[in-house]
């Protein structure tokens, strides 16, 4: 379906081609005036320079040539020569109509599907998440939505750290207390056993415990190094080890990503990348990419252009270990060979925006990936405490994700049982959906790039630009569409009608621009314009049911006009919102 403003820019097209101007000048946009107009068309100045005109001779013609246009009910030439135009009801009535007949509200398929693939979570195994991963999840997360509902083939990969020194600490922590288990005998060639001798709780003990030790002690840290290295070279025994480390991991990163409604894909990892590495740096030693320098070898990625230093990317250290850009570009390999992706789209902390040019560039030069294959990076700022800084638990240490989440529901259960008219249960429940409304919204509707600082009480609030904003305001509508349907009518056989008040032509038309909010959203893989709509549509909504009778009104025709309207308005949320990440109870 096309978007309403296109339709208006084809309306102005016509009306300037009548009027004997070129169409290119007819791009219109939403008014900067909305007390004077709706939409506006600025191309009269644009034109009268090519055609020596004053600008509002050009915008009186146009507006001449608009007559009878069934989109417009009013249009203006208005000194020096702007065109203001305010939308003719019927035609925007019309317009919801057509949109509430399409599953997708209006958003049309892309011309071609992609295969993108999103890279995003990116939690390290055997160590706590903590409030950093929580961007990545939340954010990975929307933009994978957003693609999907623009119709693209998307693919989730947690990516995780599954094969760095953590490993190697777990182990040789475990060897020091139970120096007896299998996995520690060389001679050992049995089955191993099947029971990790860890749990979760143990695993999260044993990792900070090692870690510490690790620091102080240089033949600790030595023997864990060691154990990397082993583990990294196929050690039968830390093999055995690592498994359990993952399955025990892994099954706590489920629970936890699914409080968030994170989900992935695949659950694949920097360890899956590993059997790559020979082959690829045989063929970047034989087509010539790579060279040694220093004693590792590395790519050179630097272009003329650069207007800062750009290292090359590091294949292997000088002694021949591989690090954290040879992964990824393993992992691109891997990528290509077994999904083709056209895209692939990385989500983590800005701070590592350099390490992902060096990737890019070298992945591309290196014909590692297709010439035609789109590399994005999206990097986000840090989440700060209300003093500014990093956020941290009251006593200064990192804060863990289980531990803010649960803060904030209890936070939420508080509020909600305050004035709790439904049993313990639904408060729970319900206290959890709007706390993490208030979480992701908060997080989302900041531009990613930016710093924002994680304030607790206005997120939580149900007032202002606020996820239980949103969330009450879908309650609201459902409760009235609940009432409706209680005296025996039905919701969807209502028709939408032209607006009868400002409010309802101001709510229709916030609605209506739907697919355009959509389609910009993805275009930018840009969240927060979501958040921006919803809040605009959302105080539309409120403003319109404050101002109008709805259930008594007496006009049986007219009441279901407002009900259909509130049923897209609803479903216009409630498909946003499921783009960000979140859902809205029942009652709250
Ligand atoms: N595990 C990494 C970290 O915690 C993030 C991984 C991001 N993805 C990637 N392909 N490098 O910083």
């Amino acid at each position: 379906m096309k978007k309403l403003i296109d339709l208006l820019t084809e309306e102005l097209e016509a009306a300037f081609e009548k009027a004997g101007y070129e169409k290119q000048y007819a791009r219109v946009t939403l008014s900067n005036r909305p007390d004077l107009c709706e939409y506006q068309c600025n191309g009269a100045m644009a034109a009268a320079k090519a055609y020596r005109k004053a600008p509002i001779m050009i915008a009186n013609d146009v507006v001449a040539a608009l007559e009878g246009s069934a989109c417009v009910e009013k249009v203006e030439a208005v000194a020096p020569g702007f065109i203001n135009i305010t939308l003719d009801a019927a035609f925007v009535a019309s317009f919801l109509k057509a949109m509430s007949a399409e599953e997708k509200l209006g958003v049309n398929a892309p011309e071609k599907q992609k295969t993108i693939i999103i890279d995003y979570g990116g939690a390290n195994v055997a160590k706590p998440l903590h409030v950093g991963h929580l961007r990545s999840a939340v954010i990975g997360e929307s933009v994978k939505r957003i693609a999907k509902y623009a119709g693209h083939d998307v693919i989730g990969d947690v990516h995780l750290g599954d094969w760095g020194y953590q490993m190697g600490l777990v182990i040789t922590e475990l060897k020091k207390r139970q120096p007896d288990l299998p996995y520690f005998d060389d001679s050992f060639e049995g089955e191993y056993p099947e029971e990790s001798p860890f749990t979760i709780a143990e695993l999260e003990e044993i990792y900070p415990t090692a870690s510490a030790y690790a620091k102080e002690h240089e033949d600790y840290k030595e023997e864990a190094l060691q154990a990397t290295f082993l583990l990294q070279n196929g050690h039968r025994g830390y093999t055995a080890i690592w498994k359990h480390i993952m399955n025990v991991s892994v099954a706590d990163l489920k629970k936890n990503y699914g409080n968030l409604n994170v989900e992935f894909d695949l659950w694949k990892g920097e360890a899956d990348a590993q059997p790559y590495i020979p082959d690829m740096v045989e063929y970047l030693k034989k087509e010539g990419y790579a060279h040694v320098d220093q004693g590792a070898l590395v790519v050179d990625v630097k272009e003329e252009t650069d207007t800062k230093e750009i290292p090359p990317c590091m294949i292997l250290k000088s002694d021949g270990a591989a690090l954290y850009d040879t992964t990824d570009l393993a992992t691109l390999i891997e990528r290509e060979k077994l999904y083709k992706p056209d895209e692939v789209i990385y989500i983590t902390d800005k701070r590592q925006e350099l390490h992902f040019v060096q990737v890019f560039r070298c992945a591309k030069k290196t014909k590692i990936v297709r010439e035609e294959t789109e590399l994005k990076f999206i990097g986000f700022g840090t989440m700060n405490g209300k003093d500014g800084k990093p956020f941290k638990t009251r006593d200064g240490g990192v804060m863990r994700l289980e531990h803010l989440i649960a803060d904030i529901n209890d936070e939420m259960y508080k509020k909600i049982a305050e004035n709790r008219t439904v049993a313990e249960e639904e408060a729970k429940e319900t206290s959890q959906k709007v706390a993490l409304s208030a979480i992701k919204y908060g997080d989302l509707s900041n531009q990613a790039a930016k710093d924002y600082v994680f304030d607790v009480d206005r997120f939580t609030s149900f007032e202002g630009n606020t996820g239980p904003y949103i969330l009450y305001t879908i309650v609201r509508i459902k409760s009235i569409l609940n009432r409706y349907a209680e005296t025996g009518k039905t919701v969807d056989a209502c028709e939408i009608q032209k607006a009868d008040s400002v409010s309802a032509k101001a709510l229709m038309l916030e609605v209506a621009k739907f697919n355009q909010v959509i389609e910009g959203a993805y275009e930018e893989l840009a969240p927060h314009k979501i958040c921006a709509y919803i809040y605009d549509l959302s105080n539309a909504f409120n403003r319109f049911y404050h101002e109008t009778k709805i259930l008594s009104e007496e006009n049986e025709e007219k009441k279901a006009g407002y009900i259909a309207l509130l049923a897209i308005t609803k479903r216009v949320l409630e498909a946003c919102i499921d783009m960000l990440g979140f859902e809205a109870p029942e009652r709250m």
